[in-house]
């Protein structure tokens, strides 16, 4: 299949300013997931780095991560993971809370979803604190597992999660920054 162009990926990833609050430029996918031949270049490249990592599980982040982490399964044979807002999830579930970007927030996944040994794969759309990775990262350590890499399509470096996910020791891969 053809491939990588980060420039194209760029020109379908919309900036909106000051959304949802003054000073945050928002980094949207909406326009990419609407352009097909972008999606599958996306999904191309985010299958063909984890194929062949024995990676036992894909671990998607709630909710843009969902629009990723479903195909990438799908293309590796892989379980899903979903690590999903609070509220959400209706089995046992263990749950972490961490800052956002904008806001608080918590995340849960399934007690039953990981085993010990899992080696996971977590994908999100973007990388802003980190907040949200490291989170999902918290919960599949309790749950024994290990964190391969968390992938996304968009790093903002400014705001320091890649660099925090660096520290944490955890291997990060983003598509494009801004
Ligand atoms: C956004 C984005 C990431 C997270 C990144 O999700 O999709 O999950 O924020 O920020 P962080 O690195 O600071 O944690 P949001 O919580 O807005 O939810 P959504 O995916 O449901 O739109
Ligand atoms: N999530 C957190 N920060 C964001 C941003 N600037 N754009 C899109 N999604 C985000």
């Amino acid at each position: 299949h053809s491939k990588f162009d980060e420039e194209r990926l760029r020109s379908l990833i919309r900036a909106v300013p000051d959304w949802p609050e003054a000073g945050v430029m928002f980094r949207d996918i909406t326009t990419l997931l609407q352009d097909p031949q972008g999606m599958r270049m996306v999904h191309n490249t985010f299958a063909d780095r984890y194929r062949d990592q024995n990676i036992t599980h894909i671990g998607a982040l709630d909710a843009r991560g969902f629009l990723l982490g479903a195909p990438l399964a799908d293309a590796l044979g892989l379980p899903l993971v979903i690590f999903r807002k609070p509220g959400k999830l209706p089995a046992e579930t263990i749950s972490v809370e961490y800052t956002l970007e904008y806001g608080k927030a918590a995340l849960e996944v399934h007690k039953d979803a990981l085993t010990e040994n899992s080696r996971v794969v977590l994908i999100d759309d973007l990388i802003a604190t980190g907040g949200t990775l490291l989170a999902a990262n918290t919960l599949i350590e309790r749950l024994g597992g290990k964190v391969i890499e968390a992938a996304a399509i968009i790093d903002l470096p400014a705001l320091g999660g890649s660099a925090k996910l660096e520290t944490a020791g955890i291997p990060y891969f983003a598509l494009t920054s801004y």
